[in-house]
């Protein structure tokens, strides 16, 4: 999938959250600025929370409330392992959430029995996004379908 502009980041991840369900787990991995944050704000506003989604680098974690599902948002840049991941101590259940993790490959695949990984890459020479959907596990494959 091909995204030429910010706007178009911004409705494919409104399109994501419609496939969304409590308790999944989607990881986005990509070079610092490839657009993950702003992926997760499309999310979020397709899932419908409240307050805006920014880039939770410095406090790692943030849960978004009153929209379809909790949305559950973290960065695991500065995290180096999954023991540090499980002791955010998220407020949250969630097994009643959406978890999007940025930077999470190699972190926290334990937290769900299946998951959704997201890679963005960056064009050198423009805005332009690609981004390649690998379902791993669960109904994952089908419901990747109607987004790609
Ligand atoms: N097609 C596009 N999709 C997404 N972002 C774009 C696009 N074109 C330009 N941008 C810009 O690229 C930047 C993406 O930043 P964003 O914070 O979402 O990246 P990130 O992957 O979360 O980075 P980090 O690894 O630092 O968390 C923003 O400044 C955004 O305006
Ligand atoms: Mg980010």
């Amino acid at each position: 999938m091909i995204l030429r502009t910010l706007d178009d980041t911004h409705a494919y991840g409104a399109k994501l959250a419609n496939v969304l369900r409590a308790g999944d787990l989607v990881v986005l991995s990509g070079p610092l600025g490839a657009g993950k944050t702003a992926l997760v704000q499309g999310i979020g506003a397709g899932l419908g929370v409240r307050g805006p989604v920014v880039s939770p680098t410095f406090v790692i974690a943030r849960v978004h409330r009153g929209g379809r599902l909790p949305l559950v948002h973290v960065d695991a840049y500065r995290l180096g392992s999954f023991a540090e991941v499980d002791d955010l101590d998220l407020d949250v259940d969630l097994a009643d959430s959406v978890l999007v993790v940025e930077w999470g490959t190699g972190l926290v695949e334990q937290l769900a029995e299946a998951r959704l990984e997201i890679a963005i890459e960056r064009a050198t020479d423009s805005d332009e996004r690609t981004v390649t959907l690998h379902p791993y596990g669960g109904d994952w494959a089908n419901r990747v379908v109607p987004l790609s």
